[in-house]
């Protein structure tokens, strides 16, 4: 009979892999920063962030929220690693920023945003333009960009 004892253990579950156990900040840009990744971000900045960031990314237009200047990696709140950029994106950021995780089905077009925010970035803090891969055109191609 003790078998039908059910315990009543609601309200208490346990997340095996809650997503905030990711560790953002070390995650490496799979995506080399080459102009082809720039561009494809920027395809999408134009599309998606421009309206609040600016398409420079210096969010000085007449803005909804109070975006960030992303020009300048030491005003970000957030944090400016690649892994910390790309979480800005997906999860979002501070209050007015949205997250980006369902718009953006491929996490390799957030990484190509994460690379076209850099180039944004003074000289002196951008990351070493790699050269392209001939593998990667026939595919990139089809998208446009310039
Ligand atoms: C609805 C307006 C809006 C849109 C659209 C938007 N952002 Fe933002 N973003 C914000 C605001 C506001 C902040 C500042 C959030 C804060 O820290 O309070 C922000 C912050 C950020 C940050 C973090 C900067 C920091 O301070 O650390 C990054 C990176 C970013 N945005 C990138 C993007 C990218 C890439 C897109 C397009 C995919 C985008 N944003 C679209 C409003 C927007």
């Amino acid at each position: 009979m003790a078998f039908l004892i059910v315990p009543q253990v609601s309200g208490w579950t346990e997340d095996p892999k809650p997503s905030t156990s990711i560790d953002y900040k070390k995650l490496k840009n799979p995506m080399p920063y080459t102009k082809k990744s720039i561009s494809r971000g920027r395809n999408f900045f134009i599309r998606v962030c421009a309206q609040c960031h600016g398409p420079d990314g210096k969010a000085e237009i007449d803005v909804i929220a109070d975006a960030t200047n992303l020009t300048n990696p030491k005003l970000y709140y957030s944090g400016s690693t690649d892994g910390e950029i790309f979480r800005s994106i997906k999860e979002g950021a501070g209050v007015s920023m949205p997250p980006y995780k369902t718009e953006i089905k491929k996490e390799n077009d957030m990484w190509h945003l994460v690379n076209f925010i850099r180039s944004l970035w003074p000289k002196d803090q951008r990351p070493e333009l790699q050269e392209e891969k001939k593998a990667e055109d026939k595919e990139d191609s089809k998208i446009g960009g310039n």
